[in-house]
């Protein structure tokens, strides 16, 4: 049984070498090593065999299977890579094609907007003053001149968050924070963020948006301070050009109040869907602040006096760029936002 074991692995081997493909492998191992192969096949003899003899036939019996494996590894490997070598000698790698390009971010349309609106306000001397989005309903309404059962609160539809906290629906409470930060200085600062009302939303109208609010507090400020500003900013912006217009208003917090309006750019005043046919389009609401909203603030109204205004962000962007539907600034639609 020996010499059936010696001849056994020889016979293995010698097959083993002959193999070609790596598919062929399996079938080997099966009729050698498998569970019905012929060296478990021989083995099962050992019974028969004569007490003495079976420790040395079983030891030859493991040699045999453990030849037979390495050999088998082995062959496994030097066929593997073989095919490795013919596959990458049939199609050759190109590895000078030029690598997928890095896709490039850029900064969202109403962010440069943003950027462009505060270089003009700093070079004007007007410092950012940033405040929070969720508000409290006392500064976004009440030290505004705002109480509870005033009607002019129809004027925000507000997402509210409690009976004391709300999304704040316009940057005007940033005007408390910065006054109660920074009295008894003057004040010349831009607040500009972003701004929640319930809206339904519309080719003009989102839920939300972006607003840039002026405020200066100061000794002797007055109407013709903010009408300057305003058209300074305007004629920056916009172009020498554009054609302005005040109209008196209402506002809370202002007194008295305005709004300043422009010609639309994209129908050059001959009357849109964007600027609802009127010509016109609202570019600022203002006024002089409220002497209870400075009072409010902490600065005396018989001393000190300001003016505010808030600013609106996407529209303008839509002017520039001629942009339609003010709903693709928050549809996030690649096509879009990578012309800009
Ligand atoms: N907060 C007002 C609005 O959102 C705009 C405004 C700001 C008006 C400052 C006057 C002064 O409609």
């Amino acid at each position: 049984m020996l010499e059936e074991l010696e001849t056994l692995q020889t016979q293995a081997l010698a097959t083993l070498e002959q193999i070609g493909g790596a598919d062929a492998l399996p079938q080997w191992y099966r009729t050698h090593l498998g569970r019905k192969g012929n060296l478990t096949e021989l083995l099962r003899g050992l019974g028969q065999l004569a007490p003495e003899e079976r420790p040395a036939v079983g030891q030859k019996g493991n040699a045999v299977k453990k030849a037979l494996e390495e050999a088998f590894a082995t062959r496994q490997e030097i066929l593997r890579e073989a095919e490795l070598e013919a596959s990458l000698n049939a199609e050759p790698l190109d590895i000078s094609l030029p690598g997928r390009p890095v896709a490039m971010g850029r900064l969202h349309l109403t962010t440069r907007m943003l950027r462009q609106m505060r270089a003009i306000f700093a070079e004007m001397g007007f410092q950012v003053y940033e405040a929070p989005e969720v508000e409290t309903d006392e500064n976004n309404f009440e030290l505004l001149n705002i109480p509870p059962y005033h009607p002019a609160r129809d004027m925000w539809d507000t997402f509210r968050v409690n009976d004391k906290v709300v999304l704040r629906t316009h940057t005007s409470p940033g005007q408390i924070r910065c006054m109660r930060e920074y009295h008894p200085d003057p004040i010349r600062v831009i607040l500009p963020g972003k701004c929640y009302r319930y809206e339904q939303i519309t080719p003009r109208s989102e839920h939300q948006f972006f607003q840039v609010e002026g405020l200066a507090v100061g000794h002797g400020i007055r109407m013709t301070d903010l009408i300057g500003t305003m058209a300074e900013f305007a004629r920056t912006m916009h172009g020498p050009d554009r054609r302005l217009r005040i109209r008196g208003s209402y506002f809370p917090f202002t007194e008295p109040s305005i709004e300043m309006d422009m010609d639309c750019i994209i129908c050059e005043g001959q009357g849109c869907r964007i600027c609802k046919y009127s010509g016109w389009l609202e570019v600022a609401g203002a006024g002089m602040v409220h002497p209870k909203v400075l009072a409010n603030g902490g600065y005396d109204p018989a001393e000190w006096s300001g003016f505010a205004f808030g600013l609106g962000v996407e529209r303008p962007a839509m002017l520039h760029h001629g942009i339609e539907d003010i709903r693709n600034f928050y549809a996030n639609d690649l096509r879009f936002l990578r012309q800009f």
